[in-house]
């Protein structure tokens, strides 16, 4: 009977079985009469071994890493003491390059060796994402991107995706990006939040998974011109039930991505020291946290004492989430570091009902609120901010034809990838990181 054709993952279902299998050479080793081929495919990683002739044939001397090939063969397993991933090697009885990669000065080591040129290491991105912790990062995200969407299923919030392209701001007018549509301006949208909160009435809890994008020009561990953003509404809450549903999306999201075998698998790799989090998360409120960094001697931007109405910048929220050491739901910031749609506390009108979750090694992975839900009071805050309400209108009318009580949040993939996955950079979490200088390729 003809081999049958197998993913690298599905392995161990096959032993002993005559096979064929597709991918790349991920790492190679020539010896007299031996060579060892480590196979990728995406799924997985197989060793192969060639053995007698064709060990010494041209065609195995000259085969290079990267290069694409169907091999032939049978699986076994290991025999005590020798160790392959998966436990299990490929004996090889025929094999075909389909694509022989480049050896010598344009060889795929030589691309992307460790030594290089930051800078020539993200032109040649397409190739870096092939190595180890690249491709094991976005395995991780597909798997937390996954886990997200089942979260929302399990909490019967419908799924929506609303347009990238708009003419409404949302996080403040200075990192809007701008765009001639037909002539006319419009944006990059920067969240699609006020496009949820029009759908509650439809669709009762929404949700999206969607790019944002900012025109952030300086340089930051954390921020991307473009990002994936998670970002859920719902209809009738309070804000104690926002914060409860916030800390339960993390806990869950990270228990399946956990219970994974490849992807817990993967964290484990890339974050030895992972511990998952636990309910409930420590709740601190922003004017606890001024009083936080003052007795610890961390200083406001102009490196003085903070005082109410300072914005706690990366830095400053980096210190005390670190040393601290915990998840943190930071909530009621004031209404001036705000953006306009967020609702005032009813005990303390200089604050909103605001929350950013902090984690340690990366800060702010989420930012959401309770919304103004009255019309006129929406109105005010769009004069504070010196927002034309007009290109609004639509907005406007979820607080006429029915308003309600409601909330949500953005969560940055790349950001809870970092923590996650520890990465120190945001950059090493998105595919083709989008920043002030690059976009390419
Ligand atoms: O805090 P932000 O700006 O909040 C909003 O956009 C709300 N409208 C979301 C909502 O309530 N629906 O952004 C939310 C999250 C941040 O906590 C951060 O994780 C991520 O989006 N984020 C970025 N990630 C990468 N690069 C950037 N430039 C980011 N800006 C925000
Ligand atoms: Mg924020």
């Amino acid at each position: 009977p003809a081999p049958k054709k197998i993913k690298i993952r599905n392995i161990a279902q096959h032993i002993g079985e005559r096979v064929e299998i597709h991918g790349w050479i991920h790492r190679l080793r020539l010896q007299k009469g031996h060579a060892f081929i480590i196979l990728r495919d995406g799924t997985g990683f197989l060793q192969c071994v060639l053995t007698g002739e064709f060990a010494n044939a041209y065609q195995t001397l000259t085969l290079t890493v990267e290069s694409s090939l169907t091999v032939f063969g049978t699986i076994s397993k290991l025999p005590e003491g020798k160790s392959a991933p998966g436990g299990v090697e490929l004996i090889v009885d025929y094999y075909e390059v389909i694509g022989l990669a480049p050896s010598g000065k344009d060889s795929f080591t030589n691309k992307i060796q460790e030594d290089i040129d930051p800078n020539l290491l993200l032109d040649r991105r397409h190739l870096a994402l092939r190595g180890e912790t690249l491709s094991a990062v976005m395995k991780v995200r597909a798997a937390v991107l996954g886990s997200v969407r089942r979260f929302y299923q399990d909490e019967a919030i419908t799924e929506v995706t609303p347009p990238c392209m708009v003419q409404t701001q949302v996080e403040g007018g200075s990192t809007l990006f701008k765009m001639s549509y037909y002539g006319e301006e419009a944006f990059l949208t920067q969240s699609s939040q006020l496009y949820l909160e029009t759908c509650l009435p439809a669709l009762g809890d929404v949700y999206c998974i969607q790019e944002s994008f900012r025109a952030e020009k300086s340089h930051t561990r954390r921020h991307l011109s473009e990002y994936t953003h998670i970002e859920a509404e719902m209809a009738f809450i309070s804000f104690e039930d926002l914060l409860d549903h916030i800390e339960k999306l993390i806990v869950k999201v990270v228990d399946v991505v956990m219970k994974d075998p490849v992807a817990g698998a993967l964290v484990k790799q890339l974050n030895p020291g992972f511990v998952a989090p636990k309910l409930p998360f420590k709740r601190l409120q922003y004017v606890e946290a001024l009083d936080w960094l003052n007795e610890n001697g961390v200083q406001n931007e102009e490196g003085n004492p903070f005082k109410f109405g300072d914005d706690i910048a990366e830095a400053a929220e980096r210190k005390m989430t670190d040393t601290i050491g915990v998840p943190i739901l930071l909530t009621r910031f004031p209404v001036e570091i705000k953006s306009f749609y967020m609702k005032k506390c009813a005990d303390d009108p200089r604050v909103t009902e605001s929350v950013d979750l902090l984690m340690p090694t990366v800060g702010e992975i989420t930012g959401g609120s309770m919304r103004i839900s009255d019309k006129d009071e929406l109105l005010e805050g769009f004069k504070r901010e010196g927002i034309d309400p007009a290109g609004y209108y639509w907005f406007i009318d979820q607080r006429i034809y029915g308003t309600c009580a409601h909330g949500g949040y953005g969560l940055g993939t790349e950001r809870i990838l970092a923590w996650l996955c520890n990465r120190f950079t945001v950059k090493d979490c998105s595919l083709y990181p989008r920043f002030a200088g690059r976009c390419t390729p």
